[in-house]
């Protein structure tokens, strides 16, 4: 079976064709990925400070239809080879959902296949099973993107049980929020991260939020106050040396990314223990971050689990996800899909509540 992905929930419009045969023949399932293309809006939104939801929802318009050209080039398939079309349905900004929605349901509806909508998060959390060193069910997940940060047990395809969460801010939002105090780009991850391998560990000690709270949950929003405290005490001193004020940024998002680190590896590991479960997988836009997965592998090495990254290229928002996602919940089901019309998105979802019987 070979099907269609669409992603359109944020600032990346993504399309990728997923071929079933290598996972049904047990086959590394990497080897199924025919084709993808994938446009990312974040030159568009940078003069903003963030993702503009109008603008976001007219891109993805433009956008979509030349990059299933180019998926298809690439797959060297036409329509007429696609067997059903997956879609993110939710969460997201609606806008932009309802665009993904409406073109895959057109596209299905004209094709006469069978559609089916994806949880945005259940396509991030199955993408290391397109990686080199696949985890084996059960797995915890650490679901670390820019609206969520998640503790997951995975039990199998559609079985997820959310163990904890953040009470505020996510990782990424954290990350992204740092970065404009320290004067970053919008969307500022992967900035704050080069920046903090220059920077000195120590020199900043931030709070790490609820490491000892006994549960899984997590708050960030805290620590961001932490770094614009620190930001301000600085200006106060009204110093204009070039190199100090670089050293105290890259010493402030060392101590930043040092804190988040600590919490986000401390919950993961009770995780594991609190289930018994073996494997840990990362994923997300955040778990593109080198300090967090230097921090995961020695962690790993220490308390004997196995870590499972995805492919470095499908940790942010792209196609091949939902393609794939899409992909497993039709086997799981049966081909269990829909070829109703309607547009139906969900802005706002517990992947949980979407689990299979
Ligand atoms: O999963 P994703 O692409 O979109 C959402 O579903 O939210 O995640 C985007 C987030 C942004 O907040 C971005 O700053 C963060 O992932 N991010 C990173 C890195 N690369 C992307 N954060 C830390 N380090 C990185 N290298
Ligand atoms: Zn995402």
């Amino acid at each position: 079976m070979i099907v269609l992905g669409i992603e359109t929930s944020c600032d990346e419009t993504g399309v990728a064709l997923y071929n079933t045969t290598p996972w049904e023949n047990r086959a590394p399932a990497h080897l199924g990925i025919l084709g993808q293309a994938l446009h990312s809006q974040i030159a568009m939104h940078q003069e903003y400070g963030g993702v503009v939801p109008e603008l976001a929802s007219r891109d993805h318009i433009r956008r979509v239809l030349p990059l299933l050209d180019e998926a298809l080039e690439e797959a060297k398939l036409e329509l007429k080879d696609i067997d059903a079309v997956a879609y993110t349905q939710g969460p997201g900004l609606a806008g932009a959902l309802l665009v993904g929605s409406a073109f895959a349901k057109s596209l299905a509806q004209g094709l006469n296949l069978p559609s089916i909508g994806v949880h945005h998060l259940e396509g991030h959390l199955l993408s290391p099973l397109l990686g080199t060193s696949a985890p084996e069910f059960p797995f915890i997940a650490l679901l670390v993107s820019g609206g969520h940060t998640q503790l997951m047990l995975v039990s199998g395809v559609g079985q997820y049980q959310l163990l904890g969460e953040t009470l505020d801010d996510a990782a990424g939002e954290a990350f992204d929020k740092t970065a404009k105090l320290l004067g970053l780009d919008y969307p500022g991850g992967a900035a704050i991260s080069k920046l903090a391998e220059k920077g000195q560990s120590g020199r900043f000690e931030l709070p790490k939020p609820m490491l000892h709270s006994g549960d899984l949950d997590f708050s960030f929003s805290g620590l961001k106050t932490a770094v614009l405290n620190q930001v301000k005490k600085f200006e106060a001193l009204g110093l204009s040396d070039a190199t100090e004020i670089a050293t105290f940024h890259a010493d402030l998002a060392r101590g930043f990314v040092d804190s988040l680190v600590a919490v986000l590896v401390s919950k993961a590991e009770k995780a594991l223990k609190q289930t018994g479960c073996k494997h840990l997988v990362l994923a997300g836009g955040v778990g593109a971050n080198v300090q967090l997965r230097e921090a995961l592998n020695a962690s790993a090495k220490k308390q004997r689990y196995e870590v499972h990254y995805p492919p470095i290229n499908l940790c942010t928002d792209n196609g091949v996800m939902i393609a794939f996602a899409g992909a497993l919940r039709m086997l799981a089901q049966n081909n269990d899909s829909t070829r109703s019309g309607a547009f139906d998105v969900k802005p706002r979802w517990d992947l949980a509540s979407n689990n299979l019987a």
